[in-house]
């Protein structure tokens, strides 16, 4: 996609999943990629990597750190014009709402909604300045419709997706771009043993168990890393992806009572029943 050749993107959550795979994207059009994670070690598992033709810089960054993050965006204007920010750093705690606990809420937050917020004030400050650029938010389906044991997830989803569309609108006078990525289920380290064994699944890994017990295809990190690129350069309000997360998303809001009956089943294996 030439629309990325030798524009500057800065990328959190860089070291793993789909923020790995649009960074290792990006690269091979060509842009200059600032790839952030608070894991040093997967940023330099990362730039060990590289091969692509773009050039890479990482630097480590904790998104709730907003004068970090301030910073960081400041000092990439500051060299030369910031055309991106993938706002992408997340975390998934799973559970029944009434078993999560305070650091859970407060950690979710944290990074999903504040370090989004703290992104995007920094680089609409920049950008409208510049005049251009585009600030490209990850929310989840779990943004636009319920996500049954992981509330706190689909809360701050919903947030993101908010804040973006809302946003989008304000800053299209300032020639600024903002858009919701609203991914259905990628196959990343997002959801650890550690979850499966709190929602009573065992040890498999959580793309394990949803090919066997359901008609869902997870997809790898480059598909999705496509799916955003594409959506990206269309300036796409949403971009909502792969097929199973649209119809989900649809069947939601359009045929409310068959949504409720294809959860239902997960929701009783999730719960030990
Ligand atoms: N995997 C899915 O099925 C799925 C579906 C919808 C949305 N998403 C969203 O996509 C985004 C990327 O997730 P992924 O699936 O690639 O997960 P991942 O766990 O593979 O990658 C997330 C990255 O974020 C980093 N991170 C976590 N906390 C951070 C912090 N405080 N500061 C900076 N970096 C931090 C992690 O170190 C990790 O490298 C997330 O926002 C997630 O909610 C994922």
């Amino acid at each position: 996609m030439k629309v990325f050749n030798g524009k500057t993107a800065v990328v959190t959550g860089a070291a793993s999943g789909m923020g790995r795979a649009v960074t290792l994207k990006l690269l091979s059009f060509g842009a200059h990629v600032v790839a952030t994670d608070v894991n040093a070690e997967g940023l330099k598992a990362l730039a060990a990597g590289h091969t692509g033709t773009g050039k890479l810089t990482t630097q480590q960054l904790d998104v709730t750190n907003r004068t970090a993050f301030t910073a960081l965006i400041q000092d990439i204007a500051a060299k030369g014009s910031l055309d991106y920010l993938f706002n992408n750093a997340g975390i998934a705690i799973t559970g029944e709402l009434k078993d999560n606990v305070e650091s859970d809420w407060q950690r979710t937050i944290d990074i999903n909604q504040m370090g989004v917020l703290y992104g995007t004030l920094a680089a609409y400050e920049v950008m409208r300045a510049q005049g251009n650029g585009h600030i490209v938010n990850t929310a989840s389906i779990a943004g636009l419709m319920p996500a049954p044991m992981l509330a706190l997830y689909a809360m701050t989803k919903h947030a993101v997706v908010g804040l973006s569309l809302s946003l989008r609108e304000e800053a299209k006078v300032y020639g600024v771009r903002v858009s919701a990525v609203c991914p259905g289920i990628v196959e990343t380290n997002i959801v650890g043993v550690d979850q499966m064994q709190k929602l009573k699944l065992g040890n498999d890994s959580p793309f394990d168990f949803i090919r066997s017990k359901t008609p869902v295809r997870p997809i790898p990190p480059e598909q999705a890393a496509e799916a955003i690129l594409a959506g990206v350069a269309k300036n796409l309000p949403e971009i909502i992806f792969p097929l199973h997360g649209k119809l989900a998303v649809s069947t939601f809001h359009n045929a409310r009572r068959i949504w409720e009956l294809a959860v239902a089943p997960g929701l009783k294996v999730m719960r030990g029943q």
